[in-house]
């Protein structure tokens, strides 16, 4: 049994402690948060240990560490869990700012291989399975990505203020989807708006866009996200090639669905966002965990991985200031 400690008990700290609680493979040795009753709350919801004090939740006893703090403090406890020998599953993005996240790939050297990465969807079974079949050669060479993804509602200002924007915030994990599918991206180009919210807009952030990448390939990926959207979390995943296309459509509560005068076929809304909608995946992705704590070898995705989806965020911003494509390497 892995036993891991959760630091951070927030929105996706509880779904990692969940999922790790639920697992046949580990143990949740403990949770940390700096609040007490936020620690207390989730540590007594699960019977283990919990601390508010970092060198306490580092300490013995623990193989594994999931970091799901706030951003900012990712790189500091990212370093501290892999210095003391452990294996960390990071959220995204490791940090807004690229210059400390080169900064801690130079300081760790190696050991950055003991990272593995909160890019999520690459563990949903359907666009796992999209990435699988594409690589089997099902519709021939890949051409042509498109993802949406759009939040049911934007996020308190609280929030947008401290994001990083709607690209290294949200777009993120569909820049690393474009990774996944298209291999190294060689060029991005970005369009905003701020069509949703006088908050967002205020705050100086955009709350719509659609960004194109050009893999190495030749291959276009065309991404639009939204931080509205009236029918739900919407989630959908098309490749497209030589021989056809694969495609993931939204996820529902349930299947039934309406037929009568005014329309057919008729589904409910989409499930309502992040934490119902990616629970299979958080669960593989912890799996993937899990195993590469117990082998060793690379984690995939890894630190590089998070390091070039913020590459492709920040191109997709100085694509938005500049109005011309912005060519990479990531
Ligand atoms: N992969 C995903 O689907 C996904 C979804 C949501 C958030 N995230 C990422 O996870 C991270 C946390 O987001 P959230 O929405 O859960 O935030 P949140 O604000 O809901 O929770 C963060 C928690 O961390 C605690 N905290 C504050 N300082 C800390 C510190 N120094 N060490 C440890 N804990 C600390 C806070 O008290 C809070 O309980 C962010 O980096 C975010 O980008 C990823």
């Amino acid at each position: 049994m892995i036993r891991i400690a959760v630091l951070g008990c927030g929105r996706i700290g509880r779904v990692h402690a969940e999922s790790v609680a639920a697992s046949r493979r580990a143990e949740l040795a403990r949770v940390f948060d700096p609040i007490e009753a936020v620690a207390r709350e989730v540590g007594e919801r699960h019977g283990v240990a919990w601390t508010t004090d970092v060198d306490h939740a580092l300490a013995d006893g623990v193989d594994a560490v999931i970091v799901a703090s706030p951003t900012r403090t990712h790189v500091d406890l990212l370093t501290r869990a892999v210095r003391s020998g452990r294996t960390v599953l990071c959220e995204k993005p490791i940090d807004l700012d690229i210059a400390r996240v080169d900064a801690c790939r130079a300081d760790l050297g190696p050991l950055t291989d003991s990272v593995m990465l909160g890019f999520n969807r690459r563990f949903d079974p359907s666009f796992a399975e999209i990435r699988r079949r594409v690589a089997a050669g099902e519709i021939g060479a890949l051409e042509q990505l498109t993802v949406i993804s759009r939040d049911p509602a934007p996020p308190p200002s609280e929030y947008v203020a401290v994001s990083g924007g709607l690209f290294r915030d949200m777009m993120i994990h569909d820049l690393d989807m474009a990774r996944f599918f298209l291999g190294r991206v060689v060029s991005v180009s970005a369009m905003g708006s701020n069509l949703v919210s006088e908050e967002i807009r205020a705050a100086g952030d955009i709350d719509g866009a659609v960004v194109t990448l050009r893999g190495e390939g030749g291959q276009l990926a065309a991404i639009t996200n939204s931080r509205r959207c009236a029918y739900g979390y919407d989630q959908r995943l098309e490749a497209f090639g030589e021989r056809g296309a694969l495609a993931a459509a939204n996820q529902h509560a349930t299947s039934v669905a309406f037929s009568g005068e005014s329309a057919t076929g008729a589904a409910g809304p989409a499930l309502e966002f992040f934490l119902d909608r990616y629970t299979p995946a958080y669960r593989a992705e912890l799996d993937a965990f899990i195993t590469m704590t117990e082998r060793g070898g690379a984690p995939s995705p890894g630190f590089d991985d998070g390091r070039a989806a913020l590459v492709l965020a920040d191109a997709a911003e100085e694509s938005l200031q500049t109005g011309v494509a912005v060519e990479v390497d990531a």
